[in-house]
């Protein structure tokens, strides 16, 4: 996982990250290991701790990942649930809620997540870490996942 110095071993270009105001202080913490990893990101937000809604950091970050480029999002709010809500309303978007290094991995290597939410209020700081490695580092095992994968697209498209 961990190449050489700081440096992980990952064909990440970029990532889009946001939270509201209870995710504010661990998205900060986790640009923090992006900038040490090296792993270009765009911060759509919010600025701060002050109050706001969840949905909007939400689809500022999804369009990112499914319209603009962005490899992988990160998501932050009090839990991660109202973040992964939103997020997966869109189109394109795999939006997992995870709450421990073994759930990131498996949410990259079964489900091909393009978006991990986390719990600023649920998720240690040191824990989010691993997390955020995982879901960088992970790749989609495909093979007898993708016909899991197609139905959930064909969901999407309202076709099945
Ligand atoms: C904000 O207080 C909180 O409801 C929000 O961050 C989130 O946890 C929703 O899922």
């Amino acid at each position: 996982q961990s190449g050489r110095g700081n440096r992980v071993e990952s064909r990440i270009v970029r990532v889009a990250i946001g939270s509201d105001h209870a995710g504010f202080d661990l998205k900060e913490t986790i640009k923090a290991l992006l900038d040490q990893l090296r792993i270009p990101y765009e911060d759509f937000g919010s600025a701060s701790t002050a109050s706001v809604d969840y949905p909007d950091l939400a689809a500022a970050v999804s369009h990112a990942v499914v319209d603009g480029g962005a490899d992988r999002g990160i998501l932050v709010c009090g839990t991660g649930i109202g973040m992964a809500m939103a997020a997966n309303k869109i189109g394109g978007v795999r939006a997992a809620v995870v709450w421990d290094e073994s759930s990131a991995r498996f949410s990259r290597a079964h489900n091909n997540a393009n978006i991990m939410a986390l719990g600023g209020r649920t998720t240690p700081a040191d824990r989010a870490m691993d997390m955020v490695r995982a879901f960088l580092t992970t790749e989609y095992e495909g093979g007898r996942h993708e016909r899991r994968l197609e139905k959930i697209a064909r969901l999407e498209r309202k076709d099945s």
